[in-house]
């Protein structure tokens, strides 16, 4: 399969379910940007705002409710962060992508891919390290895909 995007260390946060749910983001996008490269711009555009928009959309809400459980000093920046992204999508990627042309979507799709790298590795990383350092153990499952 081509790939877009390569799972790497650098994403990993150390808490299995987060780093599951990534993981699950990777691999679709993965499977979008296949999809697009075999000529099946229908079936991309399903895939992307089910198992895209929708999950990610459960992956925030879960990371925001462990992330306050247990306290995280920096829950309302990070959630902040979140909120705008979906706002981004839901205002302007979707629409681009519905009425676009392939490379609209394809330019939608690189903005996705950019836009989930850069949060992994940075925001997402920081809790990650802060809940380690307190010793907090998540025991959490990944949120189910459908
Ligand atoms: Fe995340
Ligand atoms: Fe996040």
């Amino acid at each position: 399969m081509r790939e877009i995007i390569k799972w790497s260390k650098d994403f990993e946060t150390g808490i299995k379910a987060f780093d599951d749910e990534h993981k699950f983001l990777v691999k679709t996008l993965n499977e979008i940007y296949s999809l697009l490269g075999e000529g099946k711009k229908e079936e991309a555009k399903e895939l992307l705002k089910k198992r895209v928009v929708n999950y990610a959309a459960k992956h925030f809400k879960h990371e925001e409710e462990v992330m306050e459980k247990y306290g995280y000093p920096d829950l309302e920046r990070h959630k902040k962060t979140h909120e705008i992204f979906v706002k981004t999508v839901i205002e302007k990627l979707l629409p681009k992508i519905e009425e676009g042309s392939e490379n609209d979507f394809r330019s939608a799709l690189s903005f996705l891919v950019g836009w989930l790298t850069m949060h992994i590795a940075k925001p997402d990383k920081e809790y990650g390290k802060w809940f380690k350092e307190k010793g907090i153990v998540i025991e959490d499952e990944m949120v189910n895909i459908d």
